[in-house]
């Protein structure tokens, strides 16, 4: 056998097993994975090192404009490039849909951003905010196409598509094998906390955090949750960020139901006491959900590590703290103009490393689970996420000794701050494959503007969920009427 590339003297690491072991690669695919592989016209020497499936991101925001307008500071390029130094080999972004826009329109516009610029592998979820009867018919084009899932949202006046909106798209969901994702927050609580803060005079950011509560996004995950189960579609809930949500998440879960779900760094690493810090310094910690606090925090890692979550996601939502960004409407604009938003695609892993295999909060099968395998999985990216013959040669090797206090310029991002500057991490990426190209090597970029590659992913699998039959539906088909989903 011919081999490209052969990885030699690392520990494999899958979700349920750590080996020693070399891993073969030709024509861009894991083709062996042995105790000894000879050969290969390059070889590369993973002595003391960790050699892992490339992490697949599968929650930011790259070259979207936000409901108001505001475009992010990372396009395909800049985004993908962090994104590789943060050890991702592949990301999914989302091709956002504005009130009036054809889906159509929308994927051309996103393919124009994305494929003359990823240096890694990619697909998109598509946003949906209008959903009406012509978009809902547009959407089998878009699973044909290979985009098989998207994203709604419960708050943002601009994007709330409403229970009846989100029943709609999770009966199409259902019906194509896609997967909706939700944003979970009740509006009108939040449009609510925002008068009364206004009324008093209370604009400054740190009420951003107080005005999003934590029972707006439990009501909204409970509801989110209802509506699925009504017409029994999969359901994936992005960035949970209370432990009421994610206790609500787990219930459901282990009684069946077809539900899935995330978290994020930043509700992991930062609190809502971020938002107090002096000048305009609070603006770069608002994001949506809002931060909380130290119980929280330690909630959430309770429930990474016993699988209430699938994934853990970087959110990327990259604003400069610049009139380009969070300060498009003055320096001292209040909190509901500021961007909702932080960076973090390359500081997703490593943070997910440092903190929690490196404190003993997770086993490294749970990272690889975690980082990369789960979002495989359940996005449909089925020869992604394993380090095993017939996969694509998807790899990120680490050293998990190497210690790095974080700053902005090890983002590789475009833009003007990290909110995770100054921590100390243990454990770095120093090989990134994708595809067997070699994308950045101990900290050197090597990948090529729009080398990546579109990925048509498979639909949601389910597997062995048994999820929720509603009676009414089966009482009125024994009525004579088939209303059902
Ligand atoms: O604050 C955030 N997360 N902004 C990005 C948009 C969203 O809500 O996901
Ligand atoms: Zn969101
Ligand atoms: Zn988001």
């Amino acid at each position: 056998m011919q081999y490209d590339t052969v990885i030699h003297g690392g520990t494999v690491v899958t979700p349920h097993e750590t080996f020693k072991a070399d891993v073969g690669i030709a024509g861009g695919k894991i083709v062996a994975v042995a105790e000894h592989i000879p050969g290969g016209e390059r070889r590369i020497d993973a002595g003391g090192r960790l050699v892992l499936p490339g992490g697949i991101e599968a929650h930011c925001h790259i070259a979207q404009e936000s409901s108001s307008g505001v475009m992010t500071a990372d396009d395909y390029y800049s985004g993908s490039v962090s994104a590789a130094f943060g050890a991702n080999s592949c990301f999914v972004p989302f091709a956002a849909q504005h009130r009036g826009q054809s889906i159509a329109d929308v994927i051309a516009t996103y393919d124009g951003r994305a494929a003359p610029n990823s240096v890694i592998d990619y697909s998109y979820h598509l946003i949906i905010s209008d959903p009406s009867p012509a978009v809902l018919d547009e959407l089998p084009g878009v699973f044909a196409r290979g985009i098989t899932s998207f994203k709604v949202f419960m708050t943002y006046d601009l994007m709330n598509i409403g229970d009846a909106g989100m029943l709609d798209i999770l009966t199409v969901a259902k019906t194509h094998g896609a997967l909706t994702m939700v944003h979970a927050e009740n509006n009108e609580m939040v449009k609510w906390m925002n008068r009364r803060f206004a009324q008093a005079g209370l604009t400054e950011p740190r009420y951003h955090a107080l005005s999003r509560p934590e029972l707006a996004e439990e009501e909204a995950i409970n509801r989110a949750i209802s509506l699925a189960k009504l017409v029994d579609a999969a359901l994936f809930i992005v960035h949970v960020s209370t432990r009421g949500g994610a206790e609500i998440v787990r219930r459901e879960k282990f009684a069946g139901s077809k539900i899935f779900a995330e978290t994020c760094p930043q509700y992991l690493a930062l609190t809502r006491a971020d938002l107090d810090r002096p000048g305009t310094e609070g603006a770069k910690y608002i994001c949506s959900p809002p931060l909380r606090d130290h119980e929280t925090q330690d909630a959430l890692w309770q429930h990474i590590r016993s699988g209430t979550f699938e994934s853990v996601s970087s959110d990327h939502a990259p604003y400069r703290a610049d009139a380009s960004g969070k300060f498009l409407n003055g320096l001292d604009a209040p909190y509901p103009k500021i961007a909702n938003g932080m960076p973090g695609i390359a500081m997703r892993l490593p943070y997910l490393f440092s903190e929690g295999v490196g404190k003993g909060k997770i086993t490294l099968g749970d990272f690889v689970r975690l980082s990369s395998s789960n979002a495989a999985r359940v996005f449909g990216l089925d020869r992604k996420g394993a380090i095993a013959p017939g996969f694509d040669a998807d790899i990120a090797i680490w050293n998990p000794e190497e210690s790095r206090k974080v700053d902005l310029h090890m983002q590789h991002d475009n833009m003007d701050y990290t909110p995770f500057e100054g921590m100390d991490i243990r454990g770095w990426p120093e090989l990134v494959m994708n595809n067997g190209r070699t994308i950045v090597e101990k900290g050197v970029l090597k990948a090529g503007r729009g080398e990546g590659r579109f990925i048509a992913r498979k639909p949601v699998d389910t597997g062995a969920m048994p999820g929720h039959r509603a009676v009414e539906f089966e009482v009125a088909a024994r009525y004579g009427h088939e209303v059902a989903p």
